[in-house]
């Protein structure tokens, strides 16, 4: 059956308190309404989706969707001045080969594909099916002056949730009738019982909270970032200085520069390899190179930091991370280092396992300032941005 999505996110989300509508914001870095877009993407029985949005927002929610890649996006509509009119805008502009239409509040950015799918599957075998879960809580009415006039038996109670599915033929009678009757209701099924029509409950799910007050942001993101710890992206910096001595080796980037002073330190003090092993480190959240390979340690010493380098690739590729670039700067008084430039850049881009080009590798001088300028010692900053493999 051919099913459409109609998401309602045409509300002012007052009860948020944001000043702005609730779909718009970030939740666990994206928009609202692009975590619950995705989901509708990423369900293959859905073909087609018709979002409903304050009409001034239109061109805005147009341009974000297709930064975010969300596809089978039919139209924007303009929405109503309740939810009951936004669904009714949208679903004037439903494809016309739509058969089965599922209904889903934006502000229910925890939908998952296998939901959705289920709800479409009751709504095809009954007409009409929506997500609810049963009343867990001890159910009270109120009298008044805040006392309990009644426990409300809880055992036949549902909370309904959304999607909510049907028959396209179902649902424009619905609303039809509705608008006839003068009849309001906050979801579907309210409207299709208006008319007799059967509704399938469907066992949602407690995680799929529609986000209405401002704590509901900090349970959603909690579920977000569970289903999600890692992001596909990270960043890290590294800084390192080692003090200019005679009597040393000058290894920068693996590569021994002709110098009458070298670098200081437990192992081959090469400063540049350090300040990019800490990038590295720093993006996967280890720490930095002391933690891993302690001075203290008489392994290391004299070694190589090229080996330090390859050690901490592979442990940024244990974590399923790959470099995607790296831009190193060395701060130096003396001597030039343009000539070695290209050795310790292919150095580096070996133990990375990347091209060359992903490493980008500068000197400067400090024109004479501060402990570089005086020739006391060599820094080196290093950033790196690593994508998920
Ligand atoms: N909605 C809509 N058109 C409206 C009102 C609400 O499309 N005129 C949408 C909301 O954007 C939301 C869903 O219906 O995705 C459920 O509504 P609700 O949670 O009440 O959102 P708001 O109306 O925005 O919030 P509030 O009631 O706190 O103002
Ligand atoms: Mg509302």
């Amino acid at each position: 059956m051919q099913v459409t999505a109609i998401i309602p996110a045409g509300g002012s989300g007052q009860r948020m308190g944001l000043g702005t509508p609730k779909q718009f914001m970030t939740l666990a870095g994206l928009p609202l309404l692009v975590h619950t877009l995705r989901a509708f993407r990423d369900t293959p029985a859905v073909a087609a989706i018709v979002v409903a949005v304050p009409a001034a927002e239109i061109p805005h929610t147009e341009a974000l969707l297709r930064t975010h890649g969300i596809t089978k996006l039919h139209a924007v509509v303009a929405g109503g001045a309740t939810r009951q009119e936004s669904v009714r805008q949208a679903l004037a502009a439903v494809p016309p080969e739509t058969e089965l239409v599922a209904v889903h509040d934006a502000a229910r950015p925890l939908i998952t594909p296998e939901l959705i799918t289920a709800c479409i599957a009751a709504a095809a075998e009954h007409g009409a099916a929506i997500a609810a879960v049963p009343v867990k809580d001890t159910l009270k009415r109120e009298a008044a002056g805040q006392l309990i006039a009644a426990t409300v038996a809880r055992d036949e109670l549902w909370q309904a949730q959304t999607p909510q599915v049907a028959r396209r033929d179902l649902l424009e009678a619905a609303y039809a009738a509705a608008e006839r009757d003068h009849f309001v209701g906050t979801d579907e099924a309210s409207l299709l019982e208006h008319i007799g029509c059967p509704v399938a409950l469907v066992a949602g799910a407690e995680t799929n909270l529609k986000i209405t007050r401002p704590e509901d942001r900090t349970i959603a993101e909690a579920l977000l970032m569970h289903a999600n710890p890692s992001p596909t992206l990270r960043i890290g910096h590294g800084y390192d200085a080692h003090r200019l001595v005679e009597g040393r080796a000058l290894i920068l980037g693996g590569v021994t520069v002709p110098h009458r002073l070298g670098l200081l330190g437990h192992s081959d003090a090469d400063v540049l390899t350090h300040a990019l092993c800490d990038a590295i480190l720093g993006a996967i959240g280890e720490g930095d190179i002391g933690r891993h390979f302690p001075d203290s340690d008489p392994r290391y010493r004299g070694i190589s930091s090229l080996k330090l380098l390859e050690q901490v690739v592979a442990r940024m590729q244990k974590q399923g991370f790959g470099l995607a670039n790296a831009d190193v700067t060395v701060i130096a008084q003396q001597p030039k280092l343009a000539p070695q430039i290209p050795a310790m850049r292919a150095n580096l881009a070996a133990a990375c396992r990347v091209h060359e080009t992903a490493i980008n590798l500068k000197a400067t001088t400090t024109e004479g300032m501060g402990f570089a300028g005086r020739e006391e010692g060599i820094a080196a900053h290093a950033v790196v941005l690593l994508t998920r493999l």
